[in-house]
Order: C-alpha cells, then structure tokens, then sequence
C-alpha cells in the first residue's frame, strides 16, 4: 500500500557553509527519501535554513550587511550545494518566513491558551557596551577550576570541568571585549515541567525507534511521576534577529521556537503549491508519516520541545525521530588547520565527483547514533574498489560485444539464467535494510552480488568467447547476463547514485527505475546504447588538492609574485609613522631608548572587525579596528599583498599603535597602525605578517 510520509533533515544555521559534516545528514536523509520514492510511496522531503538568533544578527553586522541580506545570500550558497550533490528537496525554504511566522505565532498562542506559557524575570549576563544580553556562548573568561584563560560560560576545554556562566573568573564579552554585568528582564517559558507534558512525553519516547535515544529521553525525564524536566526559556530580548512575540513588544522567539515549525512552514509552502491539503498532514489523527533525520546533537529538541510543543498546540506529532552520529577526518574532528574541514563547496570545486562521497557516506552508515569516520585513504580505496572496479566495470566488460556483434540488443532466453535469479532474489533484503537505514549492509549485500557478476564474467571469459564464431550464441548471453545483472545492481544503487544510475537508464535505453522494476528484466526490443564512461577513479592527489583548499589560509604563506607590490607596501607602512614617534627616536641618536620613551607608545590589543581592499588602491587594506573603546578605529595599512583576500583577517586579534596621531589619507582617515613582521632590510621577500597575540588576549588590553 503506498504510503504519504513528510520527511525533514535538520535546517542548516543560516551563518556558515554547508561541509562534510552536514553532508552525512543530507546524503543520509536523501538516500533513505529517494528508496522510498522507489518504493511508490508519495514522500516529500522539506528543508529550510535557521536563519535567526544571535549569530546571524552579529554575523550580518560584521559583514556589513543587514540580517536579511546575510541569509537570502547564505540561502542561495546552501541550495546550490545541496544541489550540487543532488539532495532531492521538494522544497528548500527559510524560517524567515510569513508561514513560519503565523505557523510559530500559532504554536505560542495555542500553547498559552493550555496555560504552559509563563511569564518570569530572570537576570542575565548582559553586554554594557554593545547593549545586548549575551547568550551563554558570548561569554568567556578564566576556569573557576583550573584558571585556563578564554573558556566559554559552560565548560573547560583545559580540565574539563562544567560549571555556570557566571562562575567564570575575569569574564568578558566576546562580542565587545567588556565586563558583562547581571541584568533583569521577563522571559516568557514553556512549561514542559507541567504534569500534562511529561505524561504525554513518557508515552511518546516508548515509540522512539533507536534504543539509544529512548535511553537518553528517560534519562531527561527522570523518575515516573517526578519529572526532572525544567521549563523552556522560549523568549530573548531585543537586539534579535527573529519574530516578535505577539502581545509582547521587544520579546521574540528564541530561535529554537521557531526553527522546528519551519519544517511545517516549509511543508505549508510547499502545499500551496502543489495543491497539498496541510491540514491533513499535520491535524491529529492524520494517516500520514512524518519523520525527522537529525544529528544526536539536537535530539533534546526534537524528542522533548517539538514533539510536546505540537502534542499542545492541536497538532499530530512526530512518527519518528532518527539521530546519526558525528563525522570525524581520519580519526579527529574536523579541522581548518588540517584541512578537513571540507565544505560542500570545495569538494565540487575541487572537481571530486559527488557520488563517490553519497557512495562512501552511505556505506558508512548504519541506523544507531554511532560516529562515523571518513578515513581519506579507506574513502579512495573503497570508491576505486566498489564502484569503479566491480560495478561500472561490468558493464564496460559487456557493452562493446553486444553493441559490435548483436546489434546492442540481448538475447530474451538469457533473462532466465540462474545468476539473475540470484541477483533479484537478493532485493527484498537490500529494501528491508534501506528502509531499516542500514544502508552499509545494504551496500555491502549489492557489492556480493557484483563480486558474484564478476566471478561469472571470469568464469565464461567472453573475450574468448568472442574470438570463436561458434561461441555467437554462448557470447551473447554472457554480455546480455552481464547487462542485466548490471542493470539490477544499478537499481539497487539508485538510492545512493541517482547521477550514474540515470546515466546507465540512457545507456541501458530504459526508462526511470523503481524498485518493481526488479522483476522487468531487459528486453530485445530495443538497442543499448554506447557505452560512455560512467566513473573515474579517484586519484590521491585530487584528495590532497581537497585538502590543501580547505586549509587554514592565513596558514599559507602570501605568494611570492607578490613580492614586489610587497616592497611597496612596506614603505606605504613606514610613510604611516608619526611624526611624535620619530621625534622621541630622535633623542637618543645611539639608538637606545629608556623604558620612558617605550611607554609613550600605547600598543593595544586590536580585533579586527572588518578588513577589506581599498578601492583605488593596490597597497592598502582598510581595517576596522575593535580596542575596547564605545567607537571603533578606522586604520589603513599597507599589507593588502600578504593578505590577497582580506576577509581570512576579520575577527583576527592584533596589536596597534593606538596613540598615534590621526593622520588624513587620500582615502579617508587613519587613526593608528598595526604592527606587521618583515624583513629588515625593507625587502619584501619573505613576506609581511601581521602580530597575532596568544589566546587569552581581549580587545583593549594594554602591551607592554
Ligand atoms: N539549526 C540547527 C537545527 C535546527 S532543526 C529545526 C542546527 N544546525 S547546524 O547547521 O548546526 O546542523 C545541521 C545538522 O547537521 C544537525 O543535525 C547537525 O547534527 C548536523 N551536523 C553538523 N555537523 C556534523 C558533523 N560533523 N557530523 C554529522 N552531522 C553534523 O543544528
Ligand atoms: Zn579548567
């Protein structure tokens, strides 16, 4: 019976790019949706970008742009990478919508109405300077424990300790370097403590798939009847980026409110242009499945908020929620510094074919929320091996025979052959796996039956076959056996690479596969087409070249072409000296200064808050400079050839001469300098490097 399922991967955060991590979850998502579109089950499969809250607002501002403007360019970044490796959206969309917004406004009205809305003062770090409440992640200082300096409000990274933000020693704003202080404000929360929710949570973890994650929400829910449960701050104050509360000026959603009801404002906009009824879908006692593919790291609130949220607000909830695990590199987290922070983006790029990572992905992936690893070596190896080797070359091994000698058409009696039999009896497994999400034992029973097809071919030699006109019949259902065998394996593999398969039903000259296609073998009817290339292999230094895109760049050396514009700038810096500092050089002629004349100079730790090229100029980059003052600097420096793309400084601390006098620039004023290494002499060859203090360094703080 075909069934309607509404299918969701976690929306992205609308402030940074799509990489490999991410990827696990779409590709994860996407196979599971295309096999059960195979399946003839009317499935749709909604995505949407987070694009509000704190680091959007704080993102766009550095950026220079307005929040709206940061995301509709984000937006256009992710879709053309899901694009790119084909994750099959019926609709990619934004919680930064009309829908989302009546849909969330709808949830919270309806949620009060049940009386699990409460209104409640709380006191909150808060950001004298930059005028905003700081969430926990903004703010940093020392560990109460340890003392490790730069830790964030939750946890030492140092000794691992946990404690609250507040007990930080020497704490300060990430965001403007100053001391936060304790400030009250209403918060409006959810009352998921309330008897109702943790009654109705309690029945619905039971049907939660993965043990794993039943485990864990009993955890959260504690003893039966004395529910640990606390309520949900579901409110943040304005500066925000996001929907204002209704009936509460200067409050909005907190954008964990309203990220989980873009799922349905995307399903709703979707509807209406399909013609969809939603209430059908999300009404309860709706017949139709609704699924929710995410990483273990946000199950709190997909198992607990969204499921009670819905349950009180007059909707159906969840049919299932499914949690995968972390992808790590070669063993490590991910890391800008290795290179393994590969995004979405590099790996086309960098011209890495986007089924080779569907492929890998898949074969890594099971149903639990166990971590995966992409080994780089085992990631070639296994692509090379699996699809070029046992799959794509069956059929170069077939096609170029039947194409020369049979007229590209197969012979009707081979369709019976016992290995077939095999090949197809082996379906109903593969199906129950991917619907299971086991998709790496249903690769791995596909790859048997193509180590069995290539043990036939062996077996029957048709390149000997072929050299013996007797053999004609022998070789033409040898090549049609391989054909079809082929054309089952590609079936099987249509979930994972929807690209190749589509490239084999030309060749193959068939029409679109669905799984009931298992049993509709190849006919004489038509001719094959020539057989093109399906698959290279991957090479180790298209990895390599991976890599060395995803490094670091402020790594990188500046390149040495450079060096004479370098030369240039150099005297573009020693130009910007003021006359003072010369003047207090002057006094000794030896050379030497007394500590007197060094503390003249007031060298302060900078952020970096925007760095950009200068219109007009080759020399000069124009850098807004963060010194723990109410204004920033404005400070043009000489170093745009070291830095050929300004944007790697931004956020960068550094170290300025802040007492120097202002001094008028063809392009504007420059109110101080920063310090950059380079050679002696004034040449230019090894380069010019800006002075980066260690961690722990805050915007303001003096150098002596
Ligand atoms: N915006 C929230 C989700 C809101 S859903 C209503 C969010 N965004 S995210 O961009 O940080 O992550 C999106 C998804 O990618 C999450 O499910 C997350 O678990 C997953 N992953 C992010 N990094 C990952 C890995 N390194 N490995 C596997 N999945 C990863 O969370
Ligand atoms: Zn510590």
């Amino acid at each position: 019976m075909s069934r309607r399922i509404l299918v969701t991967s976690a929306l992205p955060y609308a402030n940074g790019q799509i990489h490999i991590g991410h990827l696990v979850e779409y590709i994860q998502t996407d196979i599971w949706v295309r096999f059960m579109r195979m399946q003839g089950h009317e499935v749709y499969y909604v995505g949407a970008d987070d694009t509000h809250g704190t680091p959007v607002m704080l993102r766009a501002e550095k950026e220079g742009l307005t929040p709206k403007q940061l995301i509709e360019r984000v937006w256009t970044e992710h879709k053309r990478d899901f694009d790119s490796f084909n994750i099959s959206f019926d609709n990619y969309y934004s919680t930064d919508s009309e829908e989302n917004r009546e849909l969330s406004e709808n949830v919270y009205l309806a949620l009060k109405e049940q009386g699990l809305i409460e209104a409640r003062d709380i006191e909150q770090a808060y950001d004298p300077v930059k005028e905003m409440f700081l969430p926990d992640r903004f703010i940093k200082g020392e560990c109460p424990k340890c003392g490790a300096k730069d830790q964030y409000g939750d946890s030492c990274e140092v000794c691992g300790s946990t404690y609250a933000p507040t007990d930080l020693l020497n704490p300060y704003s990430v965001v403007s370097g100053a001391t936060p202080i304790r400030k009250t404000s209403t918060h409006y929360f959810f009352k998921l403590s309330d008897k109702r929710c943790e009654q109705f949570l309690r029945k619905w973890v039971s049907g939660l798939a993965q043990p794993e994650a039943a485990n864990k929400m009993k955890e959260w829910l504690g003893e039966d009847g004395e529910s640990t449960l606390a309520d949900w701050d579901i409110s943040r104050d304005a500066p925000y980026f996001g929907f204002e509360i209704p009936g509460a000026p200067g409050k909005y959603f907190y954008v964990w409110l309203d990220a989980p009801v873009g799922y349905y404002a995307s399903f709703k906009n979707l509807c209406a242009k399909r013609g969809l009824n939603f209430n059908e879908w999300v009404k309860p006692g709706s017949t139709t499945e609704q699924y929710h593919f995410i990483g273990k790291d946000i199950m709190y609130f997909h198992t607990l908020f969204w499921p009670a949220m819905l349950e009180f607000s007059g909707h159906r909830t969840p049919t299932n929620v499914y949690a995968h695990g972390f992808l790590t590199v070669d063993g490590q987290k991910m890391s800008k510094s290795r290179g393994t922070f590969i995004t979405a983006q590099s790996f086309i790029d960098t011209g890495l074919n986007p089924e080779w990572l569907r492929y890998y992905i898949g074969a890594k992936l099971g149903n639990t929320m166990e971590d995966l690893d992409l080994n780089l070596d085992d990631f070639i190896a296994r692509v090379n091996s699996d699809l070029v080797g046992k799959y794509v070359n069956i059929a170069s091994r077939a096609a170029g025979f039947l194409i020369k000698r049979f007229d590209g058409r197969v012979s009707a009696d081979a369709m019976n052959a016992p290995l077939l039999a095999q090949v197809r009896a082996a379906a109903p497994q593969i199906a129950a796996y991917y619907e299971g999400r086991e998709f790496g034992k249903a690769l791995r029973l596909v790859m048997e039956q193509a180590d069995a097809i290539n043990g036939y071919v062996d077996t029957v030699k048709p390149w000997d076959l072929a050299k013996d006109p007797a053999q004609a019949a022998a070789l033409h259902e040898a090549c049609s056996v391989c054909l079809e065998a082929f054309r089952l394996l590609t079936l099987y593999l249509k979930p994972v690479l929807p690209t190749t398969s589509q490239a084999v039903e030309q060749f193959l000259n068939i029409a679109p596969q669905t799984w009931q296609d298992v049993n509709r073998p190849l006919t004489a009817d038509a001719a094959i087409n020539a057989y093109k290339h399906l698959m290279t292999r991957v090479e180790g230094k298209q990895v390599e070249a991976l890599l060395a895109a995803n490094r670091d760049s402020l790594q990188a050396t500046a390149p040495a072409a450079d060096a004479a514009a370098a030369k240039g700038k150099d005297k573009a810096a020693k130009s910007e000296k003021s006359e003072k500092a010369d003047k207090a050089s002057e006094k000794a002629d030896d050379g030497i200064i007394t500590i007197d004349d060094f503390a003249r100079i007031d060298l302060r730790i900078a952020r970096i808050v925007d760095c950009k090229a200068v219109e007009g100029s080759d020399k000069l980059l124009q850098l807004t400079l963060d010194v723990g003052e109410a204004q920033t600097r404005n400070v043009f420096s000489g170093i745009k050839s070291a830095y050929p793309q300004p944007e790697v400084l931004v956020g960068k601390l550094t170290v300025m001469v802040a007492n120097l006098a202002p001094r008028k620039m063809k392009f504007g004023m420059s109110e101080g300098m920063v310090l950059a290494a380079s050679a002696a002499d004034g040449k230019a060859e090894p380069g010019i490097y800006i002075l980066e203090p260690h961690n722990g360094a805050k915007p303001g703080m003096r150098v002596k």
